[in-house]
């Protein structure tokens, strides 16, 4: 399966940043093998880094390398009386492609419930775009030896039926702490959301990617994506450093 390196720079980035880190990226794409790049910056720069990658959503360098732009949340509704939020249609119609659902920072900072996330999965799918729905337990839930019970119960009850998209593992306990589930532990949970989706979908279950995020940087990379059930990556703050995200997706390929 080709792998997914999806970057989340969550609250960073900045507009005058934008034609620098594109540059850097188009740069780097021609030494990597087939691989696909997704990269989730705050709405307001979705377009303009679609403009500065100057082909986004196709093919960027050769037919190797796909490079697509997606974003980090979206509305539950399609349009409507709802300040603040920003609908999956308008998303869509700037050229996103992807959007991030369920974010532990989105369900811990914004309460965020499995049926919130459902339904943002829905308005996502419905506006044509693939969601990503993260799941992951926290440290506690981890001791106590309740990982896969809780992943379980957030897939059952984030993923719409006939859900059509990704989906991430991100133990909270990884997220921006440098700190790194062992690969058994990766593989483990990996393989029991593997199953949890063809219980829950059937033969989509089979094929779908499922993510590892966590404090994944350029040299712990190849370890994690070798690993069975692993599609790819969603990287956080190494995504930040054109760079370190070359560098990661050039782990995805074996170099
Ligand atoms: P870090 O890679 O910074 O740990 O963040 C992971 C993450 O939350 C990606 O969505």
């Amino acid at each position: 399966m080709r792998q997914l390196i999806a970057g989340n720079w969550k609250m960073n980035g900045s507009y005058g940043a934008l034609a620098a880190y594109a540059g850097d990226l188009k740069a780097g794409l021609a030494r990597l093998g087939a691989v696909d790049l997704l990269v989730c910056p705050p709405d307001p720069l979705v377009r303009p880094l679609i403009e500065a990658l100057g082909g986004a959503g196709g093919s960027v360098a050769g037919d190797d390398v796909k490079v697509a732009v997606g974003a980090q949340d979206c509305g539950e509704k399609r349009a409507g009386a709802h300040t603040g939020d920003v609908s999956a249609d308008l998303l869509a119609e700037l050229g996103a492609r992807f959007v991030i659902l369920g974010h532990s920072e989105r369900r811990l900072d914004h309460h965020e419930t499995n049926a919130m996330v459902r339904a943002k999965a829905e308005a996502a799918a419905g506006a044509g775009l693939i969601p990503i729905i993260c799941v992951g337990e926290s440290r506690a839930e981890r001791a106590q030896d309740e990982a896969v019970t809780v992943v379980r119960a957030q897939l059952a009850g984030s993923l719409p039926d006939g859900f059509a998209g990704v989906v991430a593992y991100e133990p909270i306990w990884a997220i921006g702490t440098g700190t790194v589930p062992s690969l058994e532990q990766i593989m483990q949970i990996h393989e029991a959301i593997r199953a949890a989706l063809v219980k829950q979908l059937g033969d989509a279950g089979a094929t779908m990617h499922i993510l590892y995020g966590g404090s994944v940087k350029p040299d712990n990379a190849q370890a994690i994506l070798a690993l069975p059930e692993v599609g790819g990556a969603l990287v956080g703050g190494a995504s930040l450093k054109a760079e370190d995200f070359l560098a990661i997706a050039a782990a995805a390929t074996g170099g």
